[in-house]
């Protein structure tokens, strides 16, 4: 597979003169991607019904013509406003019941039926126009759901939906009543109708009210992107993505990657950094300029399963950002480096967000690969970079890693409405066992919740998801890998409440959570061999064999050398010489990477990628800051 390069274009924010110039500069440095369209309704659409097509066939042709393959994104994601005047209760309404208002983006509620037939028009006439378009050689459906704070919204809509939903799920009121455990606070209702949304309550609402809501929002989701999908399929034979974001969950994106060829996502790494790492302050000051150096890694690894192998960068982040607490400029070579570490994960394609810093509107202090001036800057001579390296490099093929982390959407959700202390999350619990492993010098898949065949990995690490699904069960109960469960593993029943008899109850391992506590930071427990529980401690019953203890005699890990439960949340020390242990025990080569460098194996290849600011040595080998070393390897 040719791994190739592209950008984001706006043509109907640039002058009809300049286009043919902008196409072939991209053309000439490499690049053979350009996605268009995914804003441009208010240009495409004017007034209701009145269409303005011929701009956008223009631009197609011109950009096609240049040799650029087209990206067709569906403008779904910026209703103009003449939208609203037409269907007035369309907006998404916040968890205190105000309107989110025109003036921005993604102003519309996922279960607005109106909104989701005018996406599907609009859809429609896209598809009927472009679908055989030889230019288009794929599609992307809407932008970045869930971006702001999206896919929740307390709606009419959502409300009336949500009820059929309910009906749908539990069948009858009885049902439902006794899932959510109605009978506290005599909470039973008598028809499906009477139920509200678990919003202004007094005090906390039912968490399994809260979850069924989560659930349906997400669902409302993955319904809207279906109509999409639909359409685009019945006219084009073109691959259909979506471009998910970093640490966005609130809807299953395994869902929505089983409606589509390729999976993409938006990564900003220093953006990333200061708003949604959960790094502290020493972290942050230090990876300022470079960005985390394994949270892009961590969402490669986890957009490449949902997208079933098939994924892309479709914005790489080309210099400052303007919506960051800070926005520095990345450190010198940093545009290539994070490309490379994206190709080195599988990337089909890395595309730069985007062509032309706009010198107007919110994001007009966001870099582009050229400057408002279409002077080139630093992303531009990246690419130009990069293109070349592409040229002379050996392909790069993904192969199955040894170690698998599963990821499931359903337990941040459960996390979310019910986390039993400040801190507990468990998209940081699952990111923070990545990280240790990449310290460690590993290269990791991530599953999904319901996979069903786990064979050739050697390890497993299913750590906080609540309520294991059938087959992930089942799959455990063969597997021939060694397996982590816990904290917190299959600890509730699929309507959030406490199974009895009590958790994990999986099969060949003898433990009984017997009671739970959360921690303050400042309550750490210390363990025998170093390190803490830090914020969630299980006390562990039955006649497991205990390998870990803490120091006050408590066991902390149980099990057999194939099947382990891990009772607390540990710090980085812990995390890291606990998975030294299994990792060893597979027999897995271990390395302690250096500060700032990190390795990927694709395939026989093996990158050195070094994050940090000083030279790093690597088996000989002297890697400069910003630096991206690749050999031939096999072992
Ligand atoms: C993404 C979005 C783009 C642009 C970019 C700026 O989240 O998809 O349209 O806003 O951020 O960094």
């Amino acid at each position: 597979m040719k791994r190739t390069l592209g950008t984001c274009y706006y043509p109907e924010h640039w002058p009809e003169e300049i286009w043919a110039d902008d196409a072939a500069r991209m053309v000439e440095i490499g690049l053979t991607w350009v996605r268009i369209g995914e804003f441009a309704w208010s240009r495409l659409e004017p007034t209701p019904g009145k269409m303005t097509f011929e701009w956008l066939d223009r631009a197609v042709d011109v950009l096609g013509a240049a040799g650029l393959k087209i990206v067709l994104g569906t403008p779904t994601a910026t209703p103009p406003r003449w939208m609203i005047d037409k269907h007035p209760d369309m907006l998404a309404v916040d968890l205190d019941g105000r309107p989110r208002g025109f003036g921005s983006r993604r102003h519309y509620c996922f279960s607005h039926d109106g909104y989701r037939d005018e996406s599907a028009r609009i859809t429609r006439l896209f598809a009927e126009r472009y679908g055989k378009n030889p230019h288009v050689a794929a599609w992307q459906t809407d932008n970045e759901y869930g971006c702001h704070d999206t896919t929740v919204s307390y709606s009419d809509a959502a409300h009336k939906a949500f009820q059929v939903w309910c009906q749908n799920r539990y069948g009858n009121i009885e049902a439902l009543n006794e899932a959510w455990g109605n009978i506290f606070w005599s909470m039973d209702y008598q028809s499906f109708d009477q139920i509200g949304l678990p919003n202004l309550t007094v005090t906390e609402a039912n968490p399994a009210h809260c979850l069924a809501f989560r659930r349906f929002s997400s669902d409302q989701v993955v319904r809207f992107n279906q109509v999409q999908v639909d359409i685009i399929r019945a006219h084009s034979d073109a691959p259909i993505s979506h471009n998910y974001m970093g640490r966005i969950t609130d809807f299953d994106h395994w869902k929505t990657g089983d409606q589509m060829e390729i999976a993409t996502w938006d990564s900003y790494p220093l953006g990333f950094l200061e708003d949604r790492v959960g790094a502290d302050d020493a972290h942050q000051s230090a990876n300022a300029r470079q960005g985390d150096p394994d949270f892009q890694a961590f969402h490669h690894d986890l957009y490449r399963a949902v997208g079933k192998g098939r994924w892309w960068v479709m914005e790489q982040q080309p210099g400052p950002v303007n919506w960051a607490p800070y926005n520095p400029a990345p450190m010198a070579g940093m545009e290539r480096l994070w490309a490379w570490e994206a190709f080195a994960h599988g990337a089909e394609c890395v595309a730069y967000f985007r062509w032309r810093q706009a010198p107007f509107a919110q994001e007009q202090m966001h870099a582009g690969m050229l400057r408002p001036d279409s002077e080139p800057a630093t992303a531009y001579y990246a690419a130009k970079q990069v293109a070349r390296e592409l040229a002379e490099l050996p392909e790069v093929a993904v192969a199955q890693a040894p170690i698998a982390l599963v990821f499931d959407y359903d337990a941040q959700w459960s996390w979310e409405v019910q986390p039993q202390g400040q801190g507990l999350d468990y998209f940081q619990l699952v990111f923070d066992m990545y990280k240790a492993l990449r310290r460690l010098g590993q290269s990791v898949d991530i599953l999904r919740p319901d996979v069903s065949d786990l064979s050739g990995y050697k390890l497993i690490l299913v750590p906080g998801v609540q309520t294991l699904t059938d087959q992930l069960k089942a799959a455990i109960s063969k597997a021939e890998a060694s397996i982590l469960l816990g904290p917190r593993t299959n600890s509730k029943t699929s309507e959030l409440s406490i199974p009895v008899p009590l958790p994990p109850q999986i099969d060949g391992l003898d433990v009984t959570i017997s009671r739970v506590e959360s921690l303050r930071p400042d309550m750490p427990i210390p363990i025998e061999g170093g390190g803490v529980v830090t914020l969630w401690r299980e006390f562990l019953e039955g006649n497991a064999d205990v390998q870990l203890r803490t120091q006050d005699g408590e066991p902390l890990l149980v099990g057999s050398d194939t099947l382990r439960y891990l009772g607390g949340y540990l710090d980085p020390v812990a995390m890291q010489g606990l998975l030294e242990i299994l990792l060893q025990d597979q027999g897995l080569e271990v390395a302690h990477m250096p500060d700032g460098l990190r390795c990927r194996r694709a395939g026989d290849m093996m990158f050195v990628i070094n994050y940090g600011t000083d030279p790093q040595d690597y088996q000989g080998q002297t890697i400069a800051p910003a630096g991206v070393y690749w050999y031939k390897s096999t072992a």
